[in-house]
């Protein structure tokens, strides 16, 4: 089993003579100015929770977008911050966007092209030309940026997620001899639904320039496999799970990615976790019998409405739940600029209010909504107080939360989660939802709720060992192994 330890050691080992380096649109950590003046928090993303503790653990440095407003007071003459910063282990760098740049990089092309394209919820991608081109613009910075972090040394960049597809193909070009990996965080679309992109061509091309690219799940390998095979004229062997484009080989694999598993169960196992616990059960005033939980980012993906819907279903078919059930739902806002999130967010507010307003009594509200930051560890607090966790994405990549929620909590508790997650194909002891299906999902909340304690030991003691194996250091070890292996 891949640990912090043996993980670094195999890198020190195995790397010594080349630099290490990640980046990825979101950085690790945000300075931004509070109310007792400059406070560093980690954002809610699954792309930075699962890959900080792998540049912990291997000293590398990140580059990102500076994007909290007192990112630019605390780096040095170049850019450079170390992190984590109350015990600096790699070096963050970061890169600066205007604003019209971020709009059309990152709300535009990114968040409003690639991501509803890639993701099976009928939300219509927009393609504006604009958007592309400040798309590029932004992908050559990064290239130009890592390329200055490798300088004449040899190097692995390991490039993360959808807002750098374009970035393999430059770095390849101005220093062939660098190994380069991308891992999608996100699903790959079927070809039918990614032939609609006008640029499709240029973006297989520069995410062809990689020597690995990596998705969670097989599926979604072989959804690129057939997309390439449609769209390019280039060599594609299912066997291998390889393509061959402009003399270049790209294999492509699945590498389901996970968390810090050790490190969330041994907090979860702490004095201090436990205070912490009492302090947020008192601060909000959980007053339940039963508690389910969610965190999420508001997006029109994690199926939010839905679950509300069968939340609502589930208290009108059992009244014996009034006033003994309550769920906590943490919603971190999110690219809250594009349209659709702002509705969605209004969406939740307004479904969530009827639902208490129809439910709730003297003591007892159905739901409690989070708006603030909550750290790590809070997550963790939080997730130990609660029976039940609720992940009911309409489609996601993996999802992190179900994971690090296996990872916190006693063996006695159940995850309900939706179908259309990567991380429901490798963890079949969760109870299995269709987020578009109210009854029947409001259904398995009432079994989650009362099935024999003996049976959720059994599936919790199944999960936990999978997650606990397949941990996020084995993803890492597995992705520069394989990249290794490539001369
Ligand atoms: C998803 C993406 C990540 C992204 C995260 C948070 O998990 O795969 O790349 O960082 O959402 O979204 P944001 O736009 O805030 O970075």
């Amino acid at each position: 089993m891949w640990t912090k330890e043996s993980l670094k050691q195999f890198i020190e080992d195995k790397l010594k003579n080349n630099k290490f380096i990640v980046a990825a649109n979101r950085e690790p950590y945000i300075h931004r100015y509070g109310v007792d003046g400059i406070e560093c928090i980690k954002p809610a993303s699954g792309v930075t929770t699962s890959l900080d503790p792998v540049l912990q653990a291997c000293n590398g440095v990140w580059v990102a977008h500076g994007s909290g407003d007192a990112d630019k007071k605390v780096v040095d003459k170049k850019d450079r911050v170390a992190v984590p910063p109350d015990n600096p282990t790699y070096t963050l760098r970061r890169l600066w966007m205007d604003k019209r740049e971020e709009n059309g990089y990152y709300y535009g092309f990114s968040n409003e092209t690639l991501w509803p394209l890639c993701h099976t919820v009928y939300e219509k991608p927009k393609f504006n030309e604009e958007d592309w081109n400040y798309y590029k613009t932004i992908n050559r910075r990064f290239a130009d940026t890592i390329l200055d972090e490798i300088g004449d040394s040899e190097a692995f960049v390991f490039l993360q997620d959808y807002h750098l597809c374009l970035v393999p193909k430059m770095i390849k070009e101005a220093k062939p001899s660098a190994k380069v990996a991308l891992f999608w965080h996100i699903p790959w679309p079927n070809p039918e639904a990614f032939r609609i992109c006008p640029w499709k061509k240029e973006i297989l091309e520069g995410l062809l320039g990689v020597d690995l690219l990596g998705f969670h799940i097989r599926y979604h390998v072989d959804n690129f496999l057939e997309t390439v095979n449609q769209t390019l004229e280039a060599k594609v062997d299912k066997v291998t799970s390889s393509v061959v484009f402009g003399g270049m080989e790209t294999r492509i694999r699945p590498y389901p990615i996970s968390i810090d598993y050790e490190n969330i169960k041994t907090y979860s196992k702490t004095q201090e976790c436990k205070d912490l616990s009492a302090k947020l059960k008192h601060d909000l005033d959980l007053n339940f019998k039963y508690l389910g939980v969610g965190v999420d980012r508001i997006d029109y993906t994690k199926g939010l409405v839905e679950k509300f819907d069968a939340i609502d279903r589930f208290l009108e078919k059992n009244p014996q739940y009034h006033g003994q059930f309550s769920y906590v739902q943490v919603g971190a806002l999110s690219r809250i600029h594009i349209s659709s999130y702002k509705q969605i967010n209004d969406e939740m507010n307004s479904i969530v209010e009827k639902i208490n307003w129809k439910y709730s009594s003297e003591h007892w509200v159905p739901i409690i909504l989070i708006r603030r930051h909550l750290t790590p560890k809070e997550l963790i607090a939080l997730y130990k107080l609660a029976d039940l966790c609720i992940v009911s994405s309409l489609h996601d990549g993996m999802n992190l939360v179900a994971k690090e929620f296996i990872a916190a909590v006693d063996d006695d508790k159940s995850l309900i989660l939706s179908q259309f997650t990567g991380a429901a194909r490798e963890l079949p002891d969760a109870l299995f939802i269709n987020p578009y299906e109210p009854n029947g999902f409001a259904d398995t909340i009432k079994q989650a709720l009362e099935m024999p304690k003996e049976e959720k030991i059994e599936r919790m003691k199944r999960m936990k060992e999978i997650v606990a194996e397949n941990n996020i250091y084995t993803w890492a070890a597995n992705v520069i192994q394989a990249l290794l292996k490539i001369s």
